[in-house]
């Protein structure tokens, strides 16, 4: 049955990384005879230049249709100071909330190849292999009223709103709970529950669907406390779950123990694990243009597309093999350079997946 895949680029690297990504997707198209059907459009920064708004209806419409989402990052100064509803960010933030993609699965694991690529010390982060479940439609990000306004004194005040509903944290509950079961079965759960009443909500839920899952051994961690352990001893965790403001925060954190923001591949899932699925890194506006981007999260996110949304593991396992297989032969972008390696760009670090994939 065919596939339809709809792929947006966006703004800045994005484009650049995702050539590659497409690159490797279509090889393992033809070798793993997947029948996937690529369209193209625009989100963010370039759908407000194409369509005057950072999300057009017909592209919603198109990715409601396709069987998933490919995104490459959205966002730039160039769209920096243009009215806040406007804004490419907003684009997607609305195409995750529309097609309730409400759990985002953030995998940092560390390539042993990449061990001194990391600023932390080999021993700190090799072996790592954790991941970062993220509620992604909700919380803070969502929540009302948010306003911007002028009090009567004069002074200029603005506030955001962090709701949570127990079904909201009930679901993204059971996707931390169903992860961890088919892993070490050790669930954290992040929160500030020592102070805000949605964290202490967040709390009691988790605790009662963690009876349903009595072979997971369920902890509980101030977000402060976990921005410290990951960095001090980062194998203590499993799966972390945790809300939309916290996770995307741990989840930058927690690329740079895998050597790179660069490295890290993202899924973000409805209730029937369809999806869209992006490398958790931005559109890096510094090095835009430059060709030096490094694409394997991007390559990465296509091999999670495989697995979560077509259930193509076999293929999906091969694109990480390709992946390994590069780094064995030494090759790095500028993010993962070390010693003894040679630097490569964006489209020379994706003809190599794509080369390797195709010889697998
Ligand atoms: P960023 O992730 O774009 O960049 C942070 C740093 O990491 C930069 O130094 C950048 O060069 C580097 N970096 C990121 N991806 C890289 C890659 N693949 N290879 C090598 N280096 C890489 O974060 P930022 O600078 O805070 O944000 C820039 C823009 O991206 C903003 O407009 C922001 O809103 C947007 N953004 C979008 C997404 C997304 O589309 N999912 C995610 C984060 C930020
Ligand atoms: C991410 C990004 C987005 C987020 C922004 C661009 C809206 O940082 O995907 O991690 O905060 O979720
Ligand atoms: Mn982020």
């Amino acid at each position: 049955m065919v596939k339809h895949i709809l792929i947006l680029p966006g703004d800045g690297i994005g484009p650049e990384i995702m050539a590659e990504a497409v690159k490797a997707l279509k090889i393992a198209n033809e070798k793993y005879s997947l029948e996937v059907e690529l369209e193209f459009d625009d989100l963010g920064g370039a759908a407000y230049d194409h369509y005057g708004v950072p999300l057009a209806d017909e592209t919603l419409a198109r990715a409601r249709a396709a069987d998933a989402v490919l995104l490459g990052a959205v966002g730039g100064p160039k769209w920096d100071t243009i009215e806040p509803a406007l804004r490419p960010e907003r684009g997607l933030l609305k195409i995750r909330s529309q097609l309730e993609l409400f759990g985002n699965l953030r995998p940092a694991i560390l390539y042993p190849q990449l061990a001194s690529a990391s600023t932390l010390k080999p021993d700190v982060v090799s072996g790592l292999d954790i991941l970062i479940v993220r509620e992604l439609t909700g919380g803070i990000y969502f929540g009302q009223p948010r306003e911007r306004r002028t009090l009567d004194n004069g002074e200029r005040q603005a506030y955001d709103t962090l709701p949570y509903s127990e079904s909201e944290i009930r679901r993204i509950a059971k996707v931390g709970f169903d992860m961890a079961m088919v892993r070490n079965r050790k669930l954290c759960s992040v929160d500030k529950a020592n102070v805000l009443a949605s964290s202490q909500l967040w709390r009691e839920v988790v605790e009662e669907v963690a009876r349903d899952y009595p072979e997971v051994e369920l902890s509980h961690m101030y977000v402060d406390n976990c921005a410290m352990q990951l960095v001090r001893a980062p194998k203590q965790f499993d799966v972390i779950v945790t809300d939309n403001m916290f996770g995307d925060i741990l989840s930058d954190q927690a690329s740079m123990l895998t050597g790179s923001i660069g490295m890290l591949p993202s899924a973000s899932l409805d209730r029937n694990n369809k999806g869209m699925y992006e490398p958790c890194h931005g559109s890096a506006p510094d090095i835009a243009g430059q060709g030096v981007a490094n694409p394997l999260a991007t390559i990465l996110s296509v091999s999670m597309m495989l697995r979560y949304t077509f259930n193509q593991v076999q293929a999906a396992d091969a694109i990480e093999k390709a992946v390994s297989l590069v780094l064995d032969q030494g090759l790095r972008t500028g993010d993962i350079m070390s010693d003894g390696c040679r630097r490569v760009g964006t489209a020379e670090m994706g003809d190599a997946v794509a080369s390797a994939l195709e010889n697998l």
